[in-house]
């Protein structure tokens, strides 16, 4: 009997907790970086050098070096998080938008967006860039051979890359608080005879669709264990239609109530 209890209670508290992570993934995902000591040393500093005091006179160099640093050295399980957290509503993405600083980081230092092959030119001549972006066009561009378009196993791999552009004149980021979308800041408006090559290169963030898949996918690995456990793999069009149903918060309750309601035969 006391053998059955623990187990109940387990999924109970998890349940609860998974209820009000439901709401918004990424503040459960800076929670968790703040109760690791690494993550929470690494992301303070960043945070530190990336909130200059005006908007466009920020230490951007400084805030990059901050930025690489965090995802390289912090655990890639909670710098993932942050950077991939799931949401279904626009204050989690919202906040999933902001979490590397972009006033600093992302924007600027002109008020409108550079070419993208300025971007690029100056990616590829970096000795901190180019190896960084080939790496990301190696790992998340689409393999027309492969059976969907994308290789099976490249979505962490994927992940990994586009992780290690952030703190790079390519750092991508989301484009707003309604859609997964991201890219980096450029367009393609002023490139001329070269406009295809812009094209190319912007399309790997925003019309790529083993990037846009691997984000999808990205399980933040919240509550727990268990949760991987209660809630095994399916496949991406189930994922899906999970991320669409979730504005109704009514059927994590009704299973809460159904535990609730087993757990208390247990206990009397
Ligand atoms: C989402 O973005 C829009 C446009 O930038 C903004 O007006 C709105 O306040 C944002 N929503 C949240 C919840 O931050």
């Amino acid at each position: 009997m006391a053998s059955c209890l623990g187990p109940v209670l387990l999924l109970l508290l998890l349940l609860l907790g998974e209820s009000a992570a439901g709401v918004n993934h990424c503040v459960d995902a800076a929670e968790e970086c703040t109760a690791d000591a690494l993550c929470e040393r690494l992301r303070t500093e960043y945070v530190v050098r990336c909130l200059g005091r005006a908007p466009r006179s920020c230490p951007r160099a400084r805030c990059h070096r901050a930025l690489r640093r965090f995802f390289a050295r912090g655990p890639p399980a909670l710098t993932h998080a942050l950077l991939f957290c799931q949401c279904v509503g626009p204050a989690c993405a919202e906040r999933r938008r902001q979490t590397f600083v972009p006033a600093c980081a992302f924007y600027g230092p002109g008020a409108l967006p550079p070419s993208c092959l300025e971007s690029l030119d100056a990616c590829v001549q970096s000795r901190v860039c180019g190896p960084r972006l080939r790496a990301f066009q190696a790992s998340c561009a689409p393999v027309p051979s492969a059976p969907e378009g994308c290789l099976l196993d490249q979505g962490p791999r994927c992940l990994r890359a586009y992780a290690g552009l952030v703190g790079t004149t390519v750092t991508p980021n989301y484009v707003d608080n309604a859609s997964a979308r991201v890219a980096p800041w450029c367009d393609c408006r002023a490139s001329g005879n070269r406009r295809e090559e812009c094209e190319a290169f912007r399309g790997l963030f925003t019309r790529n669709k083993c990037l846009d898949g691997a984000i999808r996918n990205f399980d933040s690995k919240w509550p727990g264990i268990l949760q991987v456990q209660l809630d095994p793999p399916r496949d991406p069009g189930l994922n899906l239609l999970q991320v669409s149903s979730g504005a109704q918060p009514l059927d994590g309750g009704s299973l809460l109530s159904i535990l609730l309601v087993l757990a208390l035969q247990f206990l009397l």
